[in-house]
């Protein structure tokens, strides 16, 4: 199996960024966690991360040549995006949408999900492990 690993913005500062709610960790370091998971697990994990939606939007219509499924941080645009929304459905491969915090305990605002509904699943709340967790659903899932 293959899956992508995808970003969204400001993901490129953790580590620095709110390390009270996104944990200590850099993208790198999470990256290479999620690898060597891929590795134990027999899977190809490739990595990408954009501050932009159209390179968004990109990557997860790339994905569909190549990948059997993506675990999508999308950042920001889970609350806002339409677009990227209409991509996950285009694309036709499944897509676990993961948070490193549990959005339902912030703002208002970060408990709407444009993305969730045309999901697989979700995970929040978990810090990179919502990532692993995302990661061995898809390996590991028969449907
Ligand atoms: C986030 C939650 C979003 O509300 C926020 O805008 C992010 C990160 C998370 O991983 O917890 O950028 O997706």
């Amino acid at each position: 199996m293959k899956i992508l690993i995808l970003h969204g913005p400001n993901l490129n500062l953790l580590g620095t960024r709110e390390p009270e709610v996104y944990g200590s960790l850099t993208l790198d370091e999470i990256n290479a966690r999620l690898v060597d998971l891929g590795k134990s697990l027999g899977t190809e994990v490739i990595c990408q991360q954009s501050n932009h939606e159209g390179a968004l939007i990109d990557a997860l219509h790339e994905a569909r040549a190549w990948a059997d499924g993506v675990v999508f941080n999308p950042g920001g645009y889970t609350h806002t995006s339409v677009a990227l929304r209409d991509a996950v459905t285009a694309i036709g491969i499944p897509v676990v949408e993961v948070h490193l915090s549990n959005v339902y305990a912030r703002e208002e605002f970060r408990h709407t999900s444009l993305l969730s509904g045309v999901c697989k699943g979700k995970i929040t709340g978990f810090g990179w492990q919502s990532y692993a967790l995302g990661l061995r659903a898809l390996v590991e899932s028969d449907s």
